[in-house]
């Protein structure tokens, strides 16, 4: 057999797809998959949406990058729009999340050194997540994930999530730090929802001390949690915004918005990516949030994410596998009490793509914004009974 030419860094399930269509996947055998993971919360308008593929198609036959030493066009406007979503004042594109997060925390340090802060630090939690290169790398709290690549980057300080003491105390005892960077939603965490106050709190405390509050919302924004951003559930306006994952359905792109001081701290040389806000990218970019705005999909999120949490409760809530049943708009989670893993397998054989995290405890389901009822019911109601059949096949197994 010839060898796996691909470096080994996932563990993948044997499928492959070959076309997608809304909600659905079909792999190279012709059978049919519901997506209830759009591909780790990107395909918010499901897979081959028209007006993405109208704005790929039309874009990639009229120009497709010249660089950012010249103006362009739909970057601008792309930037009008998201500024516009969102409060923010300026936008600098990039192709992913973890750039997106690289450019908040650039933005940070030249926000601390402007202020006289030799060393500027940047508080960031426990169990968070925010990309693989080596600065997202060492702000991301999964120990896992870090081992290995050390010497990690100094300048970020760990508090534990949704724990506005910790903060409060770090304040009282750091003089260094010029920044809080966090997930509105734990995602890779295993979705971890904080008090409803923690953003408000976090807010206030960033205040007191001249921070800037910078919220990594690549996978909680573009509608996923009933919001554009999951921020606007709050009255609060963050300094920096990052985004990714949905705001490109599949075609690469990250962002990092910014507001006041934050939005004027990049200058000419700075920061910079080659491909970053191509005209192919933000005419896909531009496609994907009229597409969400036009056709109300952050409502959409919310109103199906609940019909989702119902009947996951009515049919899973209380028993005693269940440890919770969890989540904002169509950011779901069922943590169960014991671990897991073999769910995703189990449940990819019945039809359905969903991933599990949170150490293998909770099973998450990101569906597309666009999925309708009769199929929201169907990935709840076959979820359900794999799970029920799942737990009561492992209580029956012998334990030492
Ligand atoms: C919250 C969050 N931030 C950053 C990232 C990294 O994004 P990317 O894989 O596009 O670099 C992810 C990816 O899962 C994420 O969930």
């Amino acid at each position: 057999m010839a060898q796996q030419p691909l470096m080994n860094t996932y563990k993948r399930l044997s499928v492959s797809f070959e076309r997608g269509e809304g909600c659905w996947l079909f792999d190279t055998d012709g059978n049919k998959y519901l997506d209830a993971l759009s591909g780790i919360a990107v395909c918010g308008l499901g897979h081959a949406h028209p007006a993405v593929t109208h704005a790929i198609c039309e874009q990639a036959g009229q120009l497709v990058h010249t660089s950012n030493l010249y103006n362009i066009p739909l970057q601008e406007e792309l930037a009008s729009r998201l500024t516009n979503i969102s409060g923010m004042d300026k936008v600098f594109f990039c192709n992913s999340g973890a750039e997106a997060n690289e450019a908040a925390i650039k933005i940070a340090r030249k926000f601390g050194h402007a202020k006289g802060i030799d060393k500027p630090s940047i508080i960031v939690m426990e169990s968070s997540f925010h990309g693989r290169t080596v600065a997202t790398l060492s702000a991301t709290g999964n120990r896992a994930a870090q081992a290995g690549f050390e010497p990690l980057l100094n300048g970020f300080v760990r508090a534990p999530y949704d724990d506005v003491e910790a903060i409060r105390s770090i304040a009282a005892n750091n003089k260094d730090v010029v920044a809080i960077l966090v997930e509105p939603i734990l995602g890779e965490g295993g979705v971890e929802i904080p008090a409803d106050d923690y953003l408000a709190e976090l807010r206030a405390i960033c205040d007191d001390n001249d921070w800037l509050l910078m919220l990594d919302e690549v996978q909680t924004g573009n509608g996923r949690t009933g919001r554009y951003f999951a921020y606007q559930h709050t009255y609060i306006i963050p300094d920096v915004v990052t985004t990714a994952k949905g705001l490109g359905n599949g075609f690469p792109i990250g962002a990092c918005l910014a507001k006041g001081r934050a939005a004027t701290t990049f200058q000419p040389g700075s920061h910079g990516s080659t491909f970053g806000g191509s005209p192919l990218a933000c005419a896909v970019g531009l496609a994907v949030t009229d597409t969400i705005m036009n056709e109300n999909l952050c409502e959409r999120a919310a109103t199906l994410g609940k019909r989702i949490l119902d009947g996951f409760q009515e049919q899973l809530g209380g028993t005693n596998y269940i440890k919770e049943i969890r989540g904002k708009g169509l950011m779901i989670a069922i943590e169960l009490n014991e671990a897991g893993s073999e769910l995703a397998i189990l449940a990819k054989v019945k039809g359905i793509l969903l991933n599990i995290t949170g150490g293998g405890h909770v099973v998450r389901l990101l569906p597309p914004l666009v999925m309708t009822d009769t199929e929201a019911d169907l990935m709840v109601n076959t979820l359900s009974k794999l799970i029920k059949i799942y737990a009561a096949d492992e209580r029956s197994k012998p334990r030492n």
